[in-house]
């Protein structure tokens, strides 16, 4: 059967590249993209578009009857910067869309939920290196904190009240189309941009914080295919860990100053240093390639060239003629 999906945070970071690949998947008609105000002209344009805040409950629920939904894809959240600036409305953005959608689906009025969380969701107590699926959590930040708590709601709902959601703990993810909002590991974005456009970059991490990172195309298939996979496979059910590269800056620096031997960079940690710090610098996921067969397929190289040819001026030039 073709499930009829709605994505809310369509116009954000991940929403954008999912909900093209849904429609490619499942036809434009059968992914309904929602977010609170209307953003990416090509998610807005190539199917139907709702603008909806999912806090609101009855304004959700409409959606949902009048689409006829039978899986959400929940991608709206506020990141562990702006968290840490407006810690309640971080708090009450991040928990309070996700109550609405968990009640939804154990009213019966949805099949399936996807759920972010985020390697936020350790703290400065928990192993650092191969972090595993199951270890001490004690997140020293507002969003870290949303995340753990949601995956243990998501967990209770599941088991209470046989809820079907999945998640999956996304690292830092990277990709040249959207630009990211609020996140401490927004730096391996921005410094592609300033490599390209002023050949220098300031970065507020220091040089040897090494933090788990993805390519979007990664995370965006591993997202379908944990929905796509037989219930019975999905044993963890508060949120799989999920892993490919991790990096420092400075190794970062190093690789895209292979392509661009003028670059130079300089390091000014600010208040996100704390947040990274508290974070593991690299995960083991090895539960998801079990479980539901995760494979990871971009290294830093092939994401150095693809971040640097999707963004540099002659691709833009080619595109827009
Ligand atoms: N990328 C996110 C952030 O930096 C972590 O999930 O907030």
């Amino acid at each position: 059967m073709i499930p009829k999906i709605l994505i809310i945070g369509a116009c954000g970071q991940i929403g954008s590249e999912l909900t093209i690949k849904l429609r490619l998947k499942h036809g434009n008609e059968n992914v309904i993209a929602s977010d609170i105000r209307e953003g990416d002209e090509f998610v807005v344009k190539s199917g139907p578009f709702e603008i909806l805040d999912a806090t609101n409950l009855d304004a959700l629920e409409d959606v949902i009857q009048y689409y006829e939904i039978t899986e959400v894809y929940l991608m709206a959240a506020m990141l562990s910067a702006t968290s840490e600036r407006f810690p309640m409305k971080g708090w009450n953005l991040n928990m309070e869309t996700l109550f609405n959608v968990l009640n939804l689906a154990k009213d019966g009025k949805i099949d399936k939920i996807f759920w972010p969380s985020s390697i936020a969701v350790f703290g400065p107590t928990t192993p650092k290196f191969d972090t595993p699926q199951h270890t001490i959590m004690e997140p020293a930040t507002v969003y870290g904190i949303s995340k753990q708590t949601g995956e243990r709601w998501c967990e209770y709902y599941h088991k209470r009240y046989g809820v079907d959601v999945r998640s999956l703990r996304y690292p830092g993810l990277l990709s040249y189309k959207t630009l990211p909002g609020g996140g401490t590991t927004d730096y391996a974005i921005d410094i592609f941009h300033e490599a390209l456009n002023n050949k220098t970059y300031e970065c507020f991490l220091s040089k040897d914080t090494s933090l788990p990172m993805m390519y979007m195309e990664d995370a965006i298939d591993a997202t379908i295919k944990i929905m796509s996979a037989d219930s019975k496979r999905i044993k963890v059910r508060s949120s799989y860990n999920l892993a490919a590269i991790s990096f420092t800056p400075e190794e970062l620096y190093l690789s895209i100053k292979n392509h661009i031997p003028e670059f130079t960079i300089s390091y000014q940690p600010d208040f996100r240093q704390a947040i990274a710090d508290s974070w593991p610098s690299s995960i083991d996921d090895s539960k998801a390639r079990e479980d539901w067969g995760w494979e990871n397929n971009y290294n830093l190289e092939e994401i150095t060239e693809i971040m640097i040819d999707g963004l540099s001026p002659k691709r833009i030039i080619e595109f827009e003629g």
